[in-house]
């Protein structure tokens, strides 16, 4: 497996490429806010807010200081709290269910579909109880939950339903993009998602205005008008620097969508070119979802996982676990009495799946390199075994 000269570098995420192609536009808009002095919400921040909500297909949009506390202001302005069962999906980013926890009710698990690593509706019904206020489908990697299924048995149940759209900005569902398809949506502009920040940023979309309203007046601390405090809020205020920029990246978003989907495209003719469908399952795809591709996810028999993130990490390829531990086997979630077994699909997806390079600048000549490390590296260890870590044939 020895390579005469040294391969190309292939980072797992690359932020310097994407700011060489707007760095004028991004310096000409920082220093507009630097001449404004006007660092907080303001007029960069309403226009970022109505910009996102357009594009999100929803009537309004609430930026707050992260995605984290894009999902708190919702499940706060929904009166969720102690004593209430809030549904979600244990493999996901942390904050999903820590937003839950912060409010003081229960997070409830329910098991993914192994395909699309999505909540799985089938289960969702079952997990229902006369506590549950609100379901959370998290539009993992950038594909859409089944956004139909849940909506209709949210809507038997009278519950909200609150999209963790952080990863998935310009997603489409059935032709209609997230930001509207539950009650309330969050996203997070944390600098690896695809409308990216340069510090921490989110912002809460919905249709139902009260709601807007209200989420609007916990990010300053339940006030309004000024020095009026009619509940307890928090800061979560969105910086009008950040603003600035994501206006600036809001613009180009579409292009590097496009690019993320051609390079997804790329990775599927390369594996199928160096014949590793039998060792490898790619994304699946569903035809009602436009996948926005924030990350690139394969799965690979468990015994082989680590292995070969360590080989590829020396051929200088990048690559993530997303996520390595589901959120009902956290320690802090202990008191949920839970156990391995509990949720199958998503414990083996935390063991089988790899998050490979995946940016829109991302080159062809770097995505052949990373799939021809791939099959360098089973080709080492023999063709004995396969996917799923069946023998073959
Ligand atoms: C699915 C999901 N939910 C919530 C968050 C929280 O966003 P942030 O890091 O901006 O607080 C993230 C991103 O980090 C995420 O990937």
């Amino acid at each position: 497996m020895s390579r005469q000269s040294e391969p190309p570098a292939v980072p797992a995420l690359d932020l310097k490429a994407q700011y060489q192609t707007i760095r004028s536009e991004i310096e000409t808009v920082v220093r507009n806010v630097l001449e404004s002095q006007y660092f907080i919400l303001g007029p960069e921040v309403a226009g970022l807010e109505a910009e996102v909500a357009r594009y999100s297909e929803a009537a309004h949009g609430v930026g707050c200081a992260s995605g984290s506390d894009a999902l708190l202001l919702p499940l706060l302005a929904l009166e969720v709290g102690p004593g209430d069962e809030v549904v979600t999906t244990p493999y996901t980013f942390f904050a999903t269910a820590g937003a839950i926890w912060r409010t003081g009710a229960r997070p409830v698990f329910v098991d993914i579909d192994p395909q699309t690593f999505n909540i799985d509706p089938s289960k969702l019904e079952a997990a229902i109880t006369p506590r549950t206020k609100v379901v959370i489908p998290v539009h993992l990697y950038g594909q859409t939950a089944d956004m139909d299924e849940i909506n209709a048995i949210a809507a038997g149940h009278g519950l909200s339903v609150l999209e963790d759209s952080a990863q998935a900005i310009g997603a489409r569902y059935k032709g209609r993009r997230t930001g509207a398809l539950g009650q309330v949506a969050a996203f997070s502009f944390y600098p690896s998602k695809n409308l990216g920040a340069f510090g921490d940023a989110g912002m809460a979309t919905t249709d139902d205005t009260e709601l807007a309203q209200r989420m609007a007046r916990l990010r300053v601390h339940g006030m309004e008008p000024k020095y009026h405090h009619h509940e307890v809020g928090f800061n979560s205020r969105l910086d009008a620097l950040q603003a600035a920029v994501l206006r600036v990246k809001l613009r180009h978003l579409d292009d590097w969508t496009n690019a993320r989907r051609e390079a997804a495209e790329r990775y599927r003719s390369l594996f199928e070119e160096h014949d590793l469908l039998d060792r490898v399952t790619l994304p699946g795809e569903r035809p009602e979802c436009f996948h926005v591709y924030n990350q690139y996810v394969i799965r690979v028999p468990a015994s082989a996982r680590d292995l070969l993130r360590a080989y590829l990490s020396t051929q200088r390829v990048g690559t993530e676990i997303y996520y390595p531990i589901p959120l009902h086997l956290q320690v802090c979630f202990s008191s949920l009495g839970h156990e391995p077994g509990d949720f199958p699909i998503a414990e083996a997806a935390a063991r089988e799946t790899i998050a490979l390079p995946m940016y829109p600048e991302l080159t062809e000549e770097a995505q052949a390199h990373v799939v021809g490390s791939i099959r360098r590296y089973f080709d080492s260890l023999g063709r004995t075994s396969t996917k799923s870590g069946e023998r073959a044939a």
